[in-house]
């Protein structure tokens, strides 16, 4: 695996790939990789013969709260990893190479409406700051196909509506969540937790299965069935962020029609904000 740390670079090796007429796939990422990252590269394997990966904190999906500064920063054994996973090359920008006008004079990209919702509604900019750095990605690299995990199924979402209204024409494909034995969703801010932490943290997957159950079961009105299942949440030690019912064609609250849904769930553990969901069809 070759790493650049400059666009320019990683520009030239792939025009001399797309001359070999090599199709090529894209993994973003914001590093301190784990097996969910790594499912992403061997996914874009089934459809790509080139795949560049990404790993870039990027400030602007952060809020001023948040926390950028303690991200944890991995590069050395993200790229031991990477390679091994048989990914090709890597970008690992510095942030001025990503914005070299400075953040605040940035073009932003913003999908409206859906990014209200849910983690937007959490934690404002947040999409603002994904789309505009994965738009300038999908510039930087001119991927056929970039994939995404569905752990952060709003997110996708998000990407996919960017993607189609701008018509770029990049397929972008989701890759479902790796979870530990437990059920618990990989993610780098697991990290964060202590022990006890962790050994709780799997409560959030369970609760959300127990309430999909209870949902295809129709035992009692869905509202009901979700009160209960935030209750059981923080009982169990988490402080509430949301916990929704969507259908999954626009990601509004599901209509009693509706079919196709998706428990959406962000729960805060300590100061560690751990997100979920379940896609199911009734
Ligand atoms: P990051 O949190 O590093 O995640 C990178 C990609 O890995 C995302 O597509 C995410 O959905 C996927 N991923 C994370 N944990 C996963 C799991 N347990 N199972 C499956 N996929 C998982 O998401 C971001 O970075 C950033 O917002 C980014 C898109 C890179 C833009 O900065």
């Amino acid at each position: 695996m070759k790493t650049f740390h400059t666009v320019q670079e990683l520009r030239e090796a792939l025009t001399s790939e797309r001359q070999h007429g090599h199709r090529i796939a894209l993994v973003p990422t914001m590093g301190n990789l784990h097996e969910g990252h790594i499912s992403l590269v061997e996914a874009a394997k089934q459809h790509a013969d080139i795949i560049v990966a990404t790993v870039f904190v990027n400030p602007l999906q952060f809020g001023p709260n948040e926390d950028l500064d303690t991200y944890p920063r991995t590069l050395d054994a993200d790229k031991t990893q990477l390679s091994a996973a048989g990914c090709h090359y890597l970008l690992a920008p510095s942030v001025e190479e990503v914005y070299p006008d400075g953040q605040a004079t940035q073009t932003q990209v913003s999908v409206p409406g859906v990014t209200e919702l849910y983690c937007g509604a959490s934690r404002p900019g947040h999409f603002d700051g994904v789309t505009t750095v994965v738009c300038k990605l999908f510039s930087m690299v001119q991927p056929d196909v970039a994939l995404f995990g569905e752990k952060d199924f709003q997110q996708l979402f998000v990407i996919r509506k960017m993607t189609r209204d701008l018509c770029m024409p990049i397929d972008i494909v989701g890759v479902p969540i790796k979870r530990n034995a437990k059920g618990l969703a990989l993610s780098s801010r697991n990290g964060y937790l202590s022990k006890s932490q962790l050994e709780t943290a799997t409560i959030l997957n369970q609760t959300l299965k127990a309430l999909k159950d209870q949902l295809i079961a129709d035992i009692e009105p869905r509202d009901q069935l979700l009160k209960k299942a935030q209750e059981a949440l923080e009982a169990a030690g988490f402080t509430r962020d949301y916990l929704v019912l969507a259908r999954q064609s626009d990601l509004q609250p599901a209509q009693p029609d509706d079919t196709d849904l998706v428990i959406l769930a962000a729960a805060f553990m300590g100061q560690t904000r751990l997100i979920d969901n379940i896609a199911f069809r009734l």
